[in-house]
């Protein structure tokens, strides 16, 4: 069976990755400040910001694929400690990059639609970059690097997700999910628009680029959406009444960090490889 190395196996997407491809794979998975069993997978402690920790990890699994989640992906933090977010952002993923280019195995390396500004989609894998916020650059930057250093290696923009998710960490779907049950008001922007899709498909499209993909691949769904209206149609699933979820806009909204208005991924070159995703309302009625 083939051997492939998850990183960030505790967080949404590597916890994801892990339960579906267990069954044709051995999966090593690495975890950093949240150290969960996961059944049927080889759970490894690595800071992966440590260098000679990686090589030696590395050496002893023996890896013949990688797929790279690990990432600090809290959009504030990275602005508020942009070193320290480099380190794991950008410097672990390049040197992964090259660890896997040494050995000639597949490299997928989760990127995001926040390398572009929102102001023209929807984008396509060539369209030109331009993060407005500092999580956006080191995204940015890292793809940059990693097709520098290994040509082979498959970025994948990964849009919104939501689904099941480790025990560790909750997504926008949890949470609208909890607020609806405690009816709470949820207050949402129609102006801010997405590609979304749950955990599993993103961990089907990440399979196939691992196996067919190479250079840059947007992993969106067919559908646009904005988050007032996905947080409408996850009310109307669950059986709920519309009065608890408010429209608002970006503009009436003191904003930490900068938000981009609209990330539409045009993932038609996926497609045309076998990615499929499901319907957002098949989606959430598989997950409801
Ligand atoms: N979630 C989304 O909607 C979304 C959208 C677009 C792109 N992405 C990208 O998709 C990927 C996965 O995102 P996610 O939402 O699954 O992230 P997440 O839930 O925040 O999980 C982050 C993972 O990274 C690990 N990690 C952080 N620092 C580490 C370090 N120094 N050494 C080793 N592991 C470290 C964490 O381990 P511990 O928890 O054990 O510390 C955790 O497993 C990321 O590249 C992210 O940028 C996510």
């Amino acid at each position: 069976m083939m051997k492939l190395l998850v990183t960030g196996a505790s967080g949404f997407l590597g916890w994801n990755i892990c339960n579906h491809a267990q069954k044709d794979f051995e999966i090593f998975g690495t975890v950093f400040s949240n150290p969960l069993e996961i059944s049927g997978i080889n759970i490894i402690s690595l800071d992966l910001t440590n260098f000679n920790d990686l090589k030696r990890i590395f050496k002893e699994v023996g890896p013949d694929g990688v797929i790279h989640t690990a990432a600090e992906s809290r959009p504030a933090f990275c602005q508020t400690s942009p070193v320290e977010s480099n380190k794991i952002n950008v410097e672990a993923t390049i040197n992964l990059a090259g660890l896997c280019a040494d050995r000639e195995i597949p490299f997928v390396f989760t990127s995001t639609d926040l390398v572009f500004d929102g102001k023209s989609a929807p984008y396509v894998e060539s369209d030109p970059v331009n993060p407005i916020n500092i999580y956006g650059e080191q995204k940015a930057l890292a793809e940059e690097k990693v097709l520098d250093r290994y040509s082979a290696s498959a970025v994948c923009r990964m849009p919104m997700m939501f689904g099941l998710s480790s025990p560790a960490y909750s997504t926008f779907f949890q949470q609208t999910v909890r607020a609806l049950r405690e009816g709470r008001e949820l207050t949402l922007f129609t102006d801010e628009f997405r590609t979304p899709i749950s955990g599993y498909t993103a961990a089907k499209g990440l399979l196939l680029a691992l196996k067919k993909a190479q250079g840059i691949l947007h992993l969106g769904s067919r559908e646009r959406i904005s988050r007032y209206d996905f947080g409408r149609l996850i009310a109307e699933l669950m059986g709920f009444t519309m009065e608890k979820i408010i429209a608002c806009k970006q503009e009436d909204v003191q904003l930490n960090v900068p938000r981009a208005a609209d990330l539409t991924l045009d993932s038609t070159m996926a497609f045309s490889l076998g990615f499929n995703p499901p319907t957002l309302n098949e989606e959430l009625q598989s997950l409801l």
